[in-house]
């Protein structure tokens, strides 16, 4: 039941759901819930990141870890991986949506292919996945909750990214909708927008001359943000202390979107 078991920053005990959980913000967020004591699932694509993340929450933190690969972007394993999480972790009364693709993908270069596997990994499996928690969450009880990843990109445009954007703007229409959905059984939905963050998805950019210092200057914390940056709000997000922050979004961008053209 939500509100049992760990009690450190107001998490209920309940299971989370991280998928992309094998690498950069989905493992840190996987580790900040093992931190305070909640049983965690890794879904991801990466056999290998996701065992490794499995394996770091318990070594480090003690909780149970279960770890499968899963493609988020097919639906029907989805419905088949959703029932063997639950049972490896007792409850699952938590999902963050952390797998995500992206890659330059301007107006000029998208195709078919492209457009469908952004939209579907980062979009729509999201709303797939918190479809099939509504029976699960109800057995964990009130307090359950969703985060889903949205970017800055999802607030503004991009050239280089339109499919991605596209995707994240959606993101925060499905949270409206799914927060008002779920409310009534308790339930809360929100969303992050992180700016630029170090790790393995932004790494061809900060491979780009000038690029990471052209960013880091135009911030106004002068940096980009580590992975926990990201992890510990959206923890926040699901615990207890955030208990009236349904549809809302975050921006975690060191005042990237605050400061003006000008
Ligand atoms: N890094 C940034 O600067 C940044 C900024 C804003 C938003 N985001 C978003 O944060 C989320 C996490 O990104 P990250 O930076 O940690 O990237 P990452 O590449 O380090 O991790 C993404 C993970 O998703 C997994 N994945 C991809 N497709 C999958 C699929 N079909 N099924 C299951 N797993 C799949 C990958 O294997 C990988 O482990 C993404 O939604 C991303 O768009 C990242």
């Amino acid at each position: 039941m939500a509100g049992t078991g760990g009690d450190r920053l107001g998490s209920p005990g309940t299971g989370v759901l991280v998928t992309g959980g094998g690498s950069g913000i989905g493992r840190e967020t996987a580790l900040a819930l093992a931190e305070v004591g909640r049983p965690v699932a890794i879904w991801d694509l990466d056999a290998a990141g996701a065992e490794e993340t499995a394996a770091l929450c318990r070594d480090r933190h003690g909780v149970t870890a279960d770890w499968s690969v899963v493609d988020v972007a097919d639906t029907s394993a989805i419905e088949a991986a959703v029932p063997e999480t639950e049972t490896a972790l007792g409850s699952l009364g938590g999902f963050v949506h952390a797998a995500g693709v992206s890659g330059p993908m301007a107006l000029d270069f998208i195709d078919d292919e492209l457009w469908d596997l952004t939209l579907n990994v980062n979009l729509r499996a999201g709303v797939m996945i918190s479809r099939v928690l509504i029976e699960p969450f109800r057995r964990a009880g009130p307090g359950s909750a969703i985060v889903l990843i949205s970017s800055i990109e999802g607030l503004y445009g991009s050239t280089f990214l339109t499919a991605y954007c596209a995707s994240k703007g959606g993101v925060l229409g499905v949270m409206r909708s799914i927060a008002q959905r779920l409310a009534s059984e308790g339930f809360r939905v929100n969303a992050v927008c992180p700016g630029a963050v170090a790790t393995p998805m932004l790494a061809p950019a900060f491979e780009l001359p000038g690029f990471r210092q052209q960013l880091e200057e135009r911030t106004p914390l002068q940096r980009v943000s580590t992975p926990d940056e990201i992890a510990r709000p959206i923890r926040f997000l699901l615990s207890d202390e955030a208990s009236f922050i349904t549809g809302a979004h975050l921006t975690i961008d060191g005042g990237l979107t605050a400061v003006t053209a000008i």
